[in-house]
């Protein structure tokens, strides 16, 4: 099976993320079939529908939507804000969408993971980035869901998982992405 680039979008900036603890562990578990990558969405000013109508976009929009444009398929990893999507990923999906009709989410296979230091694993935020994503056309891997709570207690001082059975878990998600991502590309 042909190796799929896979961009990794991950929904916090904090330095000590625990989702991008999380997204570097997804990264390390993911089967041969798949390289991924994690593309910062930190830089990218909000989203302004004046810069593309006026043909002036912030360059931080147009690098993103041509760095995104390399990628097969695409692996969110967040954490939940007030029960939703944090906005700098909500933007991110924003910046992608527009200009209108050259959005660059269509038809890139999709996974979610959410990850929270709470007992309910960002359940509403990895549903509400799921009600953008089937608008955007990005087919998203219903099963396994990925709704992981405990955060503090996951990873070590280096930053590393530290849990056995989260791990089997993580891997086995890796391994029906990558079989997802197979299934739902554009061509196949
Ligand atoms: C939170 N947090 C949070 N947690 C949760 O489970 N549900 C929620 O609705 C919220 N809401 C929320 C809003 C805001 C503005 C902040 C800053 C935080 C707590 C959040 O899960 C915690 O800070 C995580 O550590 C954030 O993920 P990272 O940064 O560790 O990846």
């Amino acid at each position: 099976m042909a190796s799929r680039k896979v961009a990794v979008l991950v929904g916090s900036l904090r330095k000590q993320s625990y989702n991008r603890k999380m997204a570097k562990a997804l990264i390390e578990c993911a089967p041969s079939g798949l390289q991924l990558e994690i593309v910062e969405i930190g830089q990218l000013p909000l989203y302004n529908q004046d810069g593309d109508d006026d043909g002036s976009p912030a360059s931080e929009w147009v690098a993103f939507r041509e760095r995104m444009a390399g990628f097969q398929a695409v692996l969110f990893v967040t954490p939940e804000y007030n029960r939703s999507v944090p906005a700098v990923l909500k933007n991110a999906l924003d910046v992608g969408s527009r200009p209108y009709g050259k959005s660059i989410w269509s038809g890139k296979p999709g996974a979610v993971v959410s990850l929270s230091p709470g007992a309910i694993g960002g359940f509403g935020a990895n549903h509400h980035l799921r009600q953008s994503l089937v608008f955007l056309n990005v087919p998203t891997m219903q099963q396994p869901e990925a709704y992981i709570g405990g955060a503090a207690a996951l990873f070590d001082e280096s930053g590393k998982l530290a849990n056995d059975g989260t791990r089997n878990f993580i891997q086995g998600f890796m391994n029906s992405f990558a079989a997802w991502v197979q299934a739902n590309l554009p061509s196949a």
